[in-house]
């Protein structure tokens, strides 16, 4: 039976589930992609929420999405992106983050292999960097987990996305996870946010792969902020032995076009 890990990024959401982000309303925006994650992937392994979950870092955002995801929440981890409280992500949290205080990482195995989630969240910044305690963590988990293939999840890409605007506000210190990962091997792909488009190229030997938030959209290959005309989206990574596919689902149609 082949193993599901849907990765859902960028919920963005607000104060009031009715609320506009750049006149979307996010909230329904997720609530529609979730009406197609229950018909279709409803018995999917794993959820990874990628980050960027609250908008403004709102308390209201997080829990909106523990009403939202109820029934999906023990299948649920999490990291932060930058626009995420990290605190109030962990008191809303409590059965899914572990430990306090840190970063908000998550490691756990799925059908044989090893998942691994990322804290890239600076706080007060856009960008994205990994701590040197976390890197540690990083190489201790590589090293008591050798023999298992291992998937990497973090909010900010660590390569360029090829948009000028976006790749300014990258994760800052990928030079130091180069280090970890040369003696990883078992790690056969990274996943990432943070810029709200599908968009896939490598790091070193390993694919990365960004997935397009639940709300709005970020046109490729542009110098400065570009909304996209296509319908929000999320990510279906099927484990296959040792080896993974992927691709990207949307909703049939843009009902919200960012303004
Ligand atoms: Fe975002
Ligand atoms: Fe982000």
């Amino acid at each position: 039976m082949t193993t599901h890990i849907l990765q859902l990024s960028d919920f963005h959401l607000l104060k009031n589930h009715a609320d506009e982000l750049r006149g979307v309303p996010t909230a329904d925006c997720l609530t529609d992609l979730l009406t197609l994650v229950r018909a279709n992937y409803s018995a999917a392994d794993l959820f990874v929420l990628s980050g960027d979950i609250a908008a403004y870092g709102d308390v209201e955002a997080y829990h909106q999405t523990r009403e939202l995801l109820a029934d999906l929440l023990p299948r649920c981890v999490m990291i932060p992106g930058n626009h995420d409280e990290t605190d109030l992500m962990r008191q809303a949290f409590p059965e899914t983050i572990a430990g306090s205080p840190g970063p908000v990482t998550f490691s756990c195995d799925v059908a044989g292999w090893r998942m691994i989630g990322l804290d890239s969240h600076v706080a007060g910044a856009v960008h994205g960097e990994l701590c040197g305690d976390q890197l540690q963590w990083l190489a201790d988990e590589f090293s008591q987990h050798r023999d298992q293939a291992t998937l990497l999840f973090m909010h900010h890409p660590p390569i360029s996305v090829e948009s000028t605007w976006l790749d300014r506000i990258m994760l800052r210190n990928a030079n130091d996870l180069t280090k970890v990962l040369h003696a990883a091997p078992q790690v056969r792909g990274i996943f990432c946010g943070h810029v709200h488009q599908e968009f896939s190229g490598s790091f070193g030997a390993i694919p990365v792969h960004t997935t397009p938030a639940t709300a709005i959209q970020f046109a490729p290959h542009t110098e400065e902020l570009q909304f996209d005309n296509v319908p929000p989206g999320f990510r279906v990574i099927e484990l296959d032995g040792d080896k993974f596919h992927t691709h990207i689902v949307r909703l049939p149609e843009l009902k919200y076009p960012a303004t």
